[in-house]
């Protein structure tokens, strides 16, 4: 595989590979942001899972607090945040180590995946609580999920540049 392939075909041949990976090759593929080489498409990946998580918690506090009309949206988008965060458990294997992600994500695992959990749990209550239709419910159950984002990226997420 080389960089002479149109980018598209380069993109979707690695996608593709990416389940049959070994680790060990995601993680020589790039050191992430900073080195001045492209970030590889496995952190690529898990950031942009990160950025729509960021992007559908600020739409979703946006509706609940009146700055925007769409209530028709809020169980769409307390579904897909909880959809996301479900994603959120296959998009750190070993060896995919970078970005902002510090090396206790993969050396403290255990406590990492607690706090996981945490957001996937409260996600799953968010969704819930939105089918109810109760804009004040939605907003108390999607504080619960913005603390369960700050409380991992305290420990796990180095700070920006
Ligand atoms: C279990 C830990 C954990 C949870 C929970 C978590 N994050 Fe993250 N987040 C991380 C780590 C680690 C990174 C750095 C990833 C990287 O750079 O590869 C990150 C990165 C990000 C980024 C930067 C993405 C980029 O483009 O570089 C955003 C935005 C973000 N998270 C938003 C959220 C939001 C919003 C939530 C909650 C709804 C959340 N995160 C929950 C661990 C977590």
């Amino acid at each position: 595989m080389t960089r002479q392939h149109s980018c598209s075909a380069f993109a979707l041949t690695l996608l593709a590979g990416l389940a049959v990976v070994a680790p060990s090759d995601v993680a020589a593929q790039g050191r992430g942001r900073g080195g001045g080489d492209e970030t590889p498409p496995a952190l690529s990946y898990r950031q942009g899972v990160m950025s729509s998580l960021q992007a559908q918690t600020g739409g979703l506090r946006a509706i609940v607090g009146g700055d925007v009309p769409y209530t028709s949206h809020v169980s769409l988008k307390a579904n897909t945040i909880r959809d996301l965060a479900m994603m959120l458990s296959d998009v750190f294997p070993a060896g995919s180590e970078g970005g902002r992600a510090q090396p206790e994500v993969w050396s403290d695992s255990a406590d990492f995946a607690e706090k996981l959990a945490a957001l996937q749990s409260s996600a799953n209550h968010l969704a819930e609580v939105a089918s109810g239709g109760d804009l004040a419910a939605v907003g108390e159950a999607l504080g619960e999920v913005n603390q369960t984002c700050r409380g991992c990226h305290t420990t796990y997420r180095a700070r920006a540049n």
